[in-house]
């Protein structure tokens, strides 16, 4: 990790960045989660992407070189040329040193190796086989605790516990570790200090190996289990990896559906009619889906560390920089789509880049979109005239990205 951060730095005298004013106090890399609201932010990058060459410099508070790029076929070269835009160098500086390794981080053929043996649950053929069917009932259990207050924010009463109830059932975790296991996650990545992100780490890891060992032992009907015997090539996953994969599948799968479920019930309630015409016309509910992942994606952005000089969208750019690849700016391209900022319920969504692109795509997209539909019919379905109070709240992120709250009002029945 030390290796690429003093690289970055050495690389930074020489690149002598200059940084445009009002991007100067913003770390694009490590405002996750803080409680800011950065003003006016999709005017901001909109305006690197429509000017100039659509990449900025900026630096990101551990004192990186780093680019922001903002264009959807620049991502998406990105993307595609791992070999010089590394997820290993990136993962390796963030996330390895409290996690250790996992899929995530990996490149070439460790990485199609490794994807080929958890693949299978996640393809959209066994997933409506396996877990369609329990969703609407793990959303109604969540909704039945607040179903009678009239009110709820629902951030943190929905949005949160489903995806980490789906999680937690797909996994065959019993109900009462979910909060704690999807805790010690969340801290692995957001933690405020060294010391808490290793603490979660550990604990992580000693509840997981043991659940692991017990399946090896007696196999449910789970994921745990299926991945304790899944065999390609002669080769079987090791108990190291099914933990750094469960380790990795709380945030990727958990965070994610939050933030979009909030952004989607913010959309549909602030948007006039939406709520009617999506409870009438079942056939446009995956297009009001697909449309939210467009208009604010909730990894708005992800980074790659550069491994050879290069260039994008020419400007030149030296190893060991970082670029972050903006999704939020290239879903609102308004070369690719007409009004971009303006969520249309109907809209057929094609090119979008909310799932990444290229050998990462989003694993769990298929998993992400089906929650998100069963939210929303289960949302709009259970809760009579549902409405915002005071209409919606600031989103909040620049790299996991969402609204800071969903109050909402609703009719007892
Ligand atoms: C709206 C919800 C979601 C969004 C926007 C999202 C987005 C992403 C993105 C952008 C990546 C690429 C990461 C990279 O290239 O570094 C990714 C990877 C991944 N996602 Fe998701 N995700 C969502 C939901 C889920 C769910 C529900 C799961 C599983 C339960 C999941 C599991 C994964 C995994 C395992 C990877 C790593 C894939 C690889 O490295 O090959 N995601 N996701």
């Amino acid at each position: 990790m030390s290796g690429v951060i003093e690289q970055s730095k050495t690389q930074n005298d020489a690149q002598a960045i200059t940084v445009a004013k009002d991007l100067e106090d913003i770390d694009f890399l490590f405002t996750v989660t803080e409680e800011t609201e950065l003003k006016n932010y999709h005017q901001l990058i909109g305006k690197i992407r429509d000017e100039g060459t659509g990449v900025a410099p900026v630096w990101l508070k551990r004192g990186w070189p780093g680019y922001l790029v903002t264009r959807p076929a620049d991502i998406e070269a990105c993307y595609k040329d791992w070999e010089i835009f590394s997820s290993e160098l990136s993962h390796d500086a963030l996330t390895a040193p409290f996690m250790g390794k996992s899929m995530a981080g990996m490149e070439g053929r460790n990485h199609i190796d490794f994807r080929k043996l958890v693949n299978s649950p996640f393809k959209k053929k066994n997933l409506e086989k396996t877990i369609r069917p329990q969703l609407r009932q793990v959303a109604d259990t969540i909704i039945d605790e607040f179903a009678s207050n009239g009110s709820a924010e629902l951030m943190t009463e929905f949005c949160k516990k489903y995806p980490m109830a789906v999680i937690g059932s797909i996994l065959g975790i019993p109900t009462e570790n979910w909060e704690e296991i999807s805790g010690w996650a969340r801290d692995i990545f957001l933690g405020t200090s060294r010391e808490s992100r290793v603490s979660a780490a550990n604990s992580f890891s000693d509840y997981v190996l043991e659940v692991i060992q017990q399946r090896r032992e007696v196999p449910q009907d789970d994921l745990i289990s299926q991945l304790c015997t899944t065999e390609i090539d002669n080769r079987k996953l090791t108990d190291f990896e099914i933990k750094q994969f469960m380790m990795l599948l709380f945030p990727a799968g958990v965070d994610t559906t939050w933030m979009s479920i909030g952004t989607m019930m913010t959309a549909i309630l602030s948007t006039p009619g939406a709520k009617e015409r999506l409870l009438l016309e079942p056939d446009i509910r995956d297009l009001a889906v697909q449309e939210t992942l467009r208009w604010d994606s909730p990894i708005g952005l992800l980074p790659r560390i550069i491994r050879h000089d290069t260039t994008v969208g020419g400007v030149k750019m030296a190893a060991g920089s970082t670029v972050c690849l903006v999704h939020s700016a290239a879903n609102r391209d308004p070369k690719l789509y007409e009004n971009p900022e303006q969520w249309i319920v109907d809209r057929p969504v094609g090119r979008m880049l909310s799932f990444a692109f290229g050998p990462h795509q989003c694993l769990g997209q298929h998993l992400a979109r089906m929650e998100m539909r069963v939210a929303l019919e289960a949302l709009l379905e259970r809760l009579p005239n549902l409405s915002l109070i005071d209409g919606p709240s600031a989103f909040w992120g620049t790299a996991v990205r969402g609204p800071s709250a969903v109050n909402v009002s609703f009719d007892v029945s």
